[in-house]
């Protein structure tokens, strides 16, 4: 057994996960009983893209069978294999944070971060000291895969490593070095953009994909593209009257959708049936790669506006806000920093989580976004930033929650209290 572990469906149910040698699928066990896994992928061997943004292009081999079950409600001491895994609990008190966690071996921007150093990729440890925080929860923000480029001759920071779309690539950017977490919780995984069909979304979908297969989802025909570059919204009870909403936004462009855009209509007719899921609990926190409220870096300390692409499509659905009535809380990747914000207008609390092990691009001077506007007419009250690597965590507490930004040897760096829509950051 090379890997196993649990993760949320897009049915709102838990499923277990495991890769395997094997001809056939292990069994998921527990205490009184066990169910045999189902094959959700064979191995395989598929085909390069050709006329792609990478000079360098490879068949991505999958050598390992992908299994999955579902977790049977109230399953206690739950194993594949030797591996034991904690089941998910019916409240969350804390969920952990990590975002943008792959190692950048990029050719068409000549980007080559030292994967060989932990200190300039510290994915590995990063995992270890979040999984001593012992969550109920971890959500990856998305953006997990970053190695599509063979390392150039004569740097020895990256030279060994896997590359492309395959399996062995997975295993080093993202399995081995998540195993210490990837076993002390179950998993949320939001799609970024790396995740995409034209990068690396054939391996997302036989892994991690919250959906059950399907052919035409699986990235592996770039005819079927428009079917696999999307999913539907779906959500995740963690309390009560508290859920999460996770959106798609894999596939969003850089720049403003014209409303005559297919895409466009089809991130509009999500966000009506995000804001249809929204109406079933008190609070639900919103969950997609991109960040539209919150800012990119840039190298001179001036924050820059967000995802212009999804904006457009959100100022049609919710002109004022930008989300529906009961999101209060937005969960971010992309930009590889900690930022929380906080809003005097109506717009919902959010938290953007990039930094856990791709190259840092820039940084945000807190003085200039406390007088800058993410998007049109939202008001920053409360800004905190931290440009340096880490991971974050959301503890519950009566009227809200606590989030902390924390280092890669798990000191914390900042606080901040969120109760409802408001956020509020200490020093
Ligand atoms: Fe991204």
């Amino acid at each position: 057994m090379a890997q196993a572990w649990l993760q949320a469906a897009s049915d709102g149910q838990w499923v277990a996960r495991a890769l395997t040698d094997a001809d056939s699928c292990p069994s998921l066990r527990w205490r009184g009983g066990s169910v045999a896994m189902s094959t959700r992928s064979q191995p395989a061997v598929i085909a390069a893209r050709m006329g792609g943004v990478q000079a360098d292009v490879k068949p991505a081999e999958f050598a390992q069978r992908s299994c999955e079950v579902a977790v049977p409600a109230g399953a206690r001491d739950l194993h594949i294999g030797s591996v034991h895994l904690p089941p998910p609990p019916a409240q969350i008190e804390r969920i952990v944070l990590v975002g943008d966690t792959g190692c950048r071996m990029k050719q068409s921007d000549n980007a080559f971060q030292d994967c060989n150093d932990p200190a300039r990729w510290p994915f590995a440890a990063i995992a270890r000291s979040a999984a001593l925080l012992k969550p109920d929860l971890v959500i990856h923000v998305g953006d997990l895969h970053y190695r599509e480029s063979p390392c150039p001759p004569g740097r020895p920071g990256c030279a060994g490593s896997p590359w492309g779309y395959g399996l062995d690539t997975w295993e080093a950017d993202f399995l081995r070095p998540a195993a210490p977490l990837l076993t002390a919780a179950p998993w949320l995984f939001v799609r970024g953009n790396h995740e995409s069909c034209s990068r690396a979304g054939v391996g997302w979908h036989r892994l991690f994909d919250s959906r059950g297969w399907a052919q035409n989802l699986s990235c592996e025909d770039p005819k079927q593209d428009r079917d696999g570059d999307f999913t539907e919204p779906y959500a995740l009870p963690i309390s009560a009257d508290t859920q999460i909403i996770v959106f798609d936004s894999s596939f969003a462009a850089g720049r403003a959708y014209s409303q005559q855009d297919t895409v466009f209509k089809r991130y509009l007719l999500q966000l009506a049936r995000v804001e249809q899921l929204a109406a079933a609990k008190r609070h639900s926190i919103f969950l997609n790669h991109h960040p539209v409220l919150g800012f990119a870096g840039s190298h001179s300390g001036a924050p820059k506006p967000g995802n212009a692409g999804l904006m457009s499509v959100m100022q049609a659905a919710a002109p004022t806000r930008l989300y529906a009535q009961g999101i209060d809380l937005v969960l971010n990747g992309h930009v590889h920093l900690f930022e929380a914000l906080g809003f005097a207008t109506s717009h919902p609390a959010t938290v953007v989580l990039g930094n856990s092990g791709s190259a840092m691009e820039g940084f945000i001077a807190e003085a200039a976004a406390l007088r800058a506007q993410p998007a049109p007419g939202a008001v920053v009250q409360s800004f905190a930033t931290h440009s340096g690597f880490g991971f974050a965590s959301l503890d519950r507490r009566p009227t809200g929650w606590s989030l902390t930004a924390w280092s890669v040897d798990g000191q914390a760096l900042r606080r901040c209290d969120i109760e409802g829509q408001r956020l509020h950051c200490g020093p």
